[in-house]
């Protein structure tokens, strides 16, 4: 099964209104309609309505950086996933290292906000990934096995084929220090692997992104290894050129 590539931009906090509307503008001037790769952005939360109208009807999909693990309540500063699907939300992140490592984000925690995604139809973009003091230990596959497995347990296998994976090494965000194909690769297939035994064509048909310093002059390479279904992209996904000349590389 051919699997599309996919490249999401993830603003992250960044940008003034006015500039994410120039931005998005810039990519959707800049993006061929029959470009191979599915391509979306995920703004600040704040930007998503009148982004959303910017997007009605165009082929760039919007999506959101986290969604919360209930619909609706007492639950200060959160956003569910009825509330963006109103707005044209087709993908969530959930378990960005950010929010595991910043916000103390929990494996469970992670899990129920990816079942709500599931739940309301959003697509989550569920990332994993090891620091680097887990990747020195040699825990990088005990690490993503964790993070995996509380999915699997809450929602089970089959609730993969309505998600996409983002493999993001936390020493590779932000960082400049890219993994090397041969390194986002090997995570990659094992994440595959790991999935393929309990369901082999779930596993053929997953998105598997890679996140963690993309930039327009690595990622031919990168989208190129046969597990790497296209990228997470942050600082890069601010300047539409660069953007741009990743979406075109996948
Ligand atoms: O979610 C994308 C991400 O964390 C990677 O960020 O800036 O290294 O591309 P960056």
């Amino acid at each position: 099964m051919a699997r599309r590539p996919l490249v999401v931009g993830n603003w992250k906090m960044n940008c003034t209104r006015a500039t994410a509307q120039q931005l998005l503008a810039d990519l959707l001037a800049g993006l061929p309609t029959d470009a191979k790769a599915q391509v979306g952005v995920c703004p600040a939360y704040v930007f998503i309505p009148e982004l959303g109208a910017m997007l009605a009807g165009k082929t760039i999909a919007l999506g959101a950086q986290n969604v919360a693990d209930q619909d609706q309540g007492a639950f200060t500063g959160e956003i569910s996933a009825p509330m963006l699907k109103e707005f044209g939300c087709a993908y969530a992140i959930v378990g960005h290292s950010e929010r595991r490592l910043v916000y103390g984000e929990t494996n469970a925690l992670v899990a129920a906000r990816y079942a709500k995604a599931i739940e309301h139809g959003i697509t989550p973009i569920f990332c994993v990934g090891e620091t680097l003091e887990e990747r020195e230990q040699d825990k990088t596959f005990a690490v993503i096995d964790e993070q995996l497995q509380a999915v699997l347990d809450l929602c089970g296998v089959a609730s993969l084929s309505q998600a996409v994976i983002a493999y993001e090494p936390v020493w590779a965000i932000g960082t400049g220090r890219t993994a090397t194909t041969e390194q986002a690769q090997e995570v990659h297939a094992y994440i595959r692997a790991q999935i393929a035994k309990l369901d082999a064509e779930v596993a053929e048909g997953l998105q598997i992104l890679y996140g963690g310093s993309v930039k327009a002059d690595n990622a031919a390479a990168l989208f190129g290894m046969p597990d790497v279904d296209g990228g997470l992209v942050g600082g890069a996904s601010l300047d539409a050129k660069s953007f741009l000349a990743i979406c075109l590389a996948a």
